[in-house]
């Protein structure tokens, strides 16, 4: 079974997914395996920022994904030998990771991979289009929402960024329209997909409320 869960950046995706992970069992017994969708483009950056691949040339970015050994290994992600999750979220990479997710051919790389990785368990993933082009099947799909000024609010209390209040609401600006306007696996809200505006709502409300529509 997958659960699909889209969104722009600072809605609490990340963090209510791996909530439903870890307390769903699926009919089958078997538990639930958490894919964010965003850790693999952002692998393929820090993989090209490290080569010092230029992000904006599409050929050599591709390449490199196409090559880059990623993988999940105990539910955490690895490039080659290294677990790379902790290095996913430094302002480079949020600065890099829109324009290499924008390159179309590299979008149908992690696409691949990304169900590749679901296939035959059941799996709780998240994005940007895993309800509208990866899993339009999927037996749930949900798009969480949320004000501009609320989402830079969260960023900002997260305290992984060194840039401002004012300068993080700039910056998801930028991303959100990178991220509505790409040639392929652009984010909208999906014919059937359950719409939530999780504005003044905490964590633990909106998980509850997606968790009593998953009937398993
Ligand atoms: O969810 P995130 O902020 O970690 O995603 C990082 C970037 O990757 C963001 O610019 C959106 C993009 N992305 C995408 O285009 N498609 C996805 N399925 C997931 C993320």
């Amino acid at each position: 079974m997958v659960i699909a869960i889209d969104g722009p950046a600072g809605t609490g995706k990340s963090t209510i997914a791996m909530m439903l992970a870890e307390k769903l069992q699926g009919k089958d017994n078997k538990p639930f395996t958490y894919i964010n969708s965003g850790n693999l483009y952002r692998a393929i950056t820090l993989g090209c920022l490290r080569m010092g691949i230029d992000c904006s040339d599409h050929e050599k970015v591709l390449e490199y994904a196409r090559s880059a050994l990623l993988e999940y290994r105990e539910g955490s992600l690895h490039l080659g030998e290294e677990m790379i999750e902790d290095l996913l979220h430094s302002d480079e990479i949020d600065r890099y990771v829109s324009p290499v997710s924008a390159v179309v051919p590299v979008r149908h790389v992690v696409n691949d991979l990304v169900r590749k990785i679901a296939a035959g368990l059941n799996a709780v993933v998240e994005g940007r289009d895993m309800t509208t082009v990866v899993f339009p099947n999927a037996e749930y799909r949900f798009y969480l929402d949320a004000s501009i000024k609320e989402r830079a609010k969260r960023r900002h209390t997260q305290g992984v960024s060194r840039l401002s209040l004012e300068e993080t609401e700039k910056a998801i600006e930028e991303r959100d329209s990178i991220d509505r306007n790409k040639p392929e696996g652009s984010l909208y809200i999906g014919e059937d997909v359950i719409y939530m505006d999780t504005s003044g709502l905490t964590l633990n409300q909106v998980y509850a409320t997606l968790l009593e529509r998953i009937q398993l």
